[in-house]
């Protein structure tokens, strides 16, 4: 394992650093305070190419590999996670399964718009009463020989209204443990599905969560992704890259508030010097610097793994119960760094906080990934 990035790497991580600083800084409080999902930066993110990062060229991507995706997901998420998880999405649990498991037809259609950035995708598994417990699916696609018949709801679903492509995970009419899931591609636009309510949430509210409805949909049986009954597989599979995404954004998150923290620390003076003199204050730098060093360790360990070809399920379920609790850990601390300042918004700070909370949650909470974890520990 190689401890340098290439000049592709950097190249790739300067070119997010740029775009964040010069196109997600401004306005993030703002979108953030009115819930405003970032149109015009989700465009540009497009042209960057930085929605299809690891999609091949062959079907608009990238091409690049996970390390760099790790690269752009922190610079982001520095500044913006409400963005970043756009992102994420896209690249991880939507374009890596159709490129992983679909077939020509269905990457033609609906890869390449995904990964070129022209419409963003959403990955549906959550329900009301199946987040945690992914095998307890409520939504039913009945075959009905060259379609199926889609019923049912799901829950907290990011880039729930501003997507055009969906992947929605379904129980079978034919019950069969886990085996009886199908993951299915379903169009905006398909007469029976809705768009519910959009959630008023205490981070990331940039980013567009929503319930969607599904009401004798008929999704035609090629867009079902795999063979019949393989959609637990294939979310489970494209969760394991989706947590390495998620686990770059707390990372990021904990990056920019420790970042704010050593600025302002050199800058606010109390008791006649920089707050950065005095040793308490030191001692929470030295803590968040070795922490969130020991996090992208952690993430580029599970991006090489991925990049290799080599198992990797453990390695992201460890960067993200890990780089999560970094995020949190560190944004508190931040404000407490900031004091009053960091109670208010101008600082930045209280908004990462707010933020870093949901990477202990999505894409499996951090007991689900102790759960991955041990069950590999004690394989
Ligand atoms: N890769 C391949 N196969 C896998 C797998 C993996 N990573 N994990 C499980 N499987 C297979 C198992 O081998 C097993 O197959 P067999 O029956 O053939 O042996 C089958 O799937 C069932 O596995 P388990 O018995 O382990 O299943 P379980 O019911 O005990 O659940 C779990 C395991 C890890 C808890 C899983 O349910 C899980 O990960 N839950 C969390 C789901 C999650 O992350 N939800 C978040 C929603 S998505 C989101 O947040 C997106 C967003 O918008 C940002």
């Amino acid at each position: 394992m190689q401890y340098q990035f290439s000049e592709e790497q950097l190249m790739i991580r300067q070119a997010a650093r740029d775009f964040a600083q010069n196109d997600l800084k401004p306005g993030v409080i703002e979108r953030d305070e009115h819930q405003r999902f970032p149109t015009e930066q989700v465009k540009k993110l497009g042209e960057l190419g930085f929605l299809g990062m690891m999609v091949s060229p062959e079907y608009n991507g990238a091409g690049l590999d996970t390390i760099s995706y790790v690269l752009v997901m922190e610079e982001l998420s520095k500044v913006d996670a409400s963005a970043s998880v756009v992102v994420s999405v896209n690249n991880s649990l939507v374009c890596y399964g159709l490129e992983k498991y679909g077939t020509e037809d269905q990457k033609q259609k609906y890869l390449k718009p995904l990964a070129s950035g022209n419409v963003i995708g959403a990955f549906c598994l959550s329900e009301p009463e199946a987040g945690s417990d992914a095998t307890s699916q409520k939504t039913i696609a009945v075959d009905m020989g060259d379609h199926y018949l889609l019923n049912g709801v799901k829950n907290w679903i990011t880039n729930g209204s501003t997507a055009s492509t969906y992947i929605v995970i379904a129980r079978t009419d034919k019950p069969n443990g886990d085996k009886g899931t199908n993951a299915l591609i379903v169009e905006k636009g398909m007469p029976g599905f809705t768009v519910g309510k959009k959630e008023n949430k205490l981070g990331i509210r940039g980013s567009d969560t929503h319930s969607l409805m599904f009401n004798d949909v008929k999704v035609p049986k090629k867009n079902r992704i795999g063979e019949e009954g393989f959609g637990f597989k294939f979310a489970m599979k494209t969760l394991e890259g989706g947590r390495i995404g998620i686990a770059s954004q707390a990372l990021g998150i904990a990056s920019g508030a420790y970042e704010l923290s050593v600025q302002y620390a050199k800058e606010r003076k109390t008791f006649g010097k920089p707050i950065s003199d005095h040793q308490i204050v030191q001692f929470k730098l030295a803590d968040m610097a070795t922490e969130i060093n020991a996090a992208r360790l952690l993430c580029i360990k599970a991006a090489w793994l991925k990049d290799q070809g080599l198992p990797y399920g453990k390695a992201s379920s460890m960067a993200k119960v890990f780089a999560s609790q970094v995020a949190m850990k560190t944004t508190i601390e931040a404000v407490q760094i900031h004091g009053g300042y960091g109670f208010v918004k101008e600082y930045h700070v209280e908004r990462l906080m707010r933020d870093a909370k949901i990477t202990q949650i999505y894409e499996g909470t951090s007991e689900i990934q102790k759960i991955i974890i041990a069950r590999e520990v004690l394989k």
